[in-house]
């Protein structure tokens, strides 16, 4: 009896160790051209954003440049992209440690902070955690703890518990409760806040948010809805659409790459398996979809019906890039090597000349072509400072595995 369980003890252990180890970080090997090439990004980067500092008024925020008519175009700190360019000031700043951007940073963080107690948006974490998030790393300051904490309140009256959704859109019709997919990406406030005061009421909505857009924006090929309506009465779907994509039954690129980084923290977060598997779906759907090019610059839909002619969109791209960056450690070897390779795809493109503007050029943002909102004809093949922001992240997780084991 003792020499039959012996064995199977012995067989049960190294079959623990090689699922431990199948799941263990893979040590991705990040390329020397393109950390050299990451390293002057950096540099070109910040000289980038002292221009674009100079093209905003005292209030003002940068949202876009049309390189057309040469134009600018800001917006108040309500706009939902308010916390990306203090954001990408601030990782720039960890990297060059140029004072002048951390001052500029600060400065804007000042116009910004009112916004923790905005409780008409769903995108305080985009606003608030991209912004006082990433500060409360560089420099750590009670103050920023207590504007994010504030922020992660005022999100909080956006959840409605017979839904089991953060309300992303108001509408005139007082039935309707529009969620939109991209609101994946305000959970990681959620969850810092919890983790802060030991209040579990975030983290519960959090999660709660996330299992009803997982049953209800994905379809059977994990590919998102972009708006989900519910009745706010009952909490049924009434409405499954599309509100900056290209039909209601196609796969807008930057909702699917809001899903894949959003279910990717999801799991960080929780450690819950079916995140992961629901992030490594998404995965899937988008790196074999036919129309993704071998560049990794995905159009602007993948259901654009002018593809190969259609738009390529650098921001949903520079997301999948950072998304997959932290995926790739948490995925089994295949997958995350696929998942590395991919992102430093998409990485080495976004460095070329075809994204990256010449220095002095592009109103100050580091890259060109992505696309905002193609239906309502608004930010077409235009810089957006939340393709500069994710591509600064992505660049950043990429160096870390040159300098990490
Ligand atoms: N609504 C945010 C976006 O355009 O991705």
């Amino acid at each position: 009896m003792k020499f039959k369980i012996l064995p199977l003890i012995a067989f049960a252990i190294c079959l623990t160790l090689f699922t431990l180890s199948s799941f263990a970080q893979a040590n991705f090997k990040p390329e020397k051209g393109l950390l050299s090439t990451i390293k002057k990004n950096f540099k070109d980067a910040d000289a980038q954003y002292k221009l674009l500092a100079k093209q905003i008024g005292p209030e003002e925020f940068p949202k876009t440049y049309h390189p057309n008519t040469s134009k600018q175009e800001n917006s108040n700190s309500g706009w939902w992209c308010s916390g990306f360019y203090p954001g990408s000031l601030l990782y720039l700043y960890e990297q060059n440690h140029d004072q002048q951007l951390l001052t500029e940073a600060n400065r804007i963080m000042g116009v910004l902070a009112k916004e923790q107690f905005n409780t008409h948006t769903h995108d305080l974490g985009f606003m608030m955690y991209c912004s006082f998030g990433n500060a409360n790393i560089v420099e750590p300051k009670p103050e920023y703890k207590q504007i994010l904490i504030n922020s992660a309140k005022s999100l909080s009256t956006r959840f409605n518990p017979t839904v089991g959704c953060i309300k992303s859109w108001d509408s005139k019709n007082p039935s309707d409760y529009l969620v939109i997919i991209d609101n994946m990406m305000n959970l990681e406030l959620l969850f810092w806040a919890t983790k802060e005061t030991g209040d579990s009421s975030y983290y519960k909505i959090a999660v709660t948010h996330a299992n009803t857009t997982m049953k209800n924006h994905y379809r059977s090929d994990y590919s998102s809805y972009h708006v989900i309506n519910y009745d706010v009465q009952t909490g049924a779907v009434k409405e499954k659409k599309t509100a900056q994509g290209f039909a209601n039954e196609s796969a807008w690129a930057r909702g699917q790459a809001w899903g894949l980084y959003g279910y990717t923290v999801m799991y960080r977060e929780t450690r819950d398996k079916k995140y992961l598997d629901q992030a490594q779906n998404i995965a899937h759907f988008i790196l074999t979809n036919p129309n993704l090019p071998a560049d990794k610059i995905p159009y602007w839909d993948y259901n654009a019906t002018n593809i190969p002619n259609a738009l390529k969109d650098a921001s949903a791209a520079a997301i999948m890039a950072s998304a997959l960056l932290e995926l790739c450690r948490y995925a089994d070897n295949n997958s995350g090597q696929e998942y590395f390779n991919t992102a430093q795809t998409i990485l080495k493109t976004l460095s070329s000349p075809a994204y990256k503007a010449t220095a002095g050029t592009n109103g100050g943002f580091i890259l060109e072509h992505s696309v905002g909102h193609f239906p309502a004809g608004t930010e077409i093949d235009v810089p957006l400072t939340y393709a500069d922001y994710y591509f600064i992240e992505a660049m950043k997780r990429y160096q870390a595995f040159g300098t990490k084991k």
